[in-house]
């Protein structure tokens, strides 16, 4: 089922949607460090003050455990 979508990182304006489009960019990582820095470098989340890092790999592990 699908997720409401909502904007995870504040200060680079990413959602939770930005966030599955990355991840479905690119081949998946089983590691999750590995996944978000993808992730950042694809949508720049977590650039700014940084104070998303463990909702960003919240979404993560949910996209991909999903
Ligand atoms: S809220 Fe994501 S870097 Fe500040």
């Amino acid at each position: 089922m699908a997720k409401e979508n909502y904007e995870i990182c504040h200060c680079m304006n990413v959602t939770y949607y930005d966030v599955e489009d990355a991840i479905h960019q690119h081949e998946t990582f089983s590691d999750l460090e590995k996944e978000f820095e993808e992730v950042q470098t694809l949508t720049g989340c977590s650039t700014g003050c940084g104070g998303c890092h463990d909702k960003i790999m919240d979404a993560i592990s949910e996209i991909m455990n999903a």
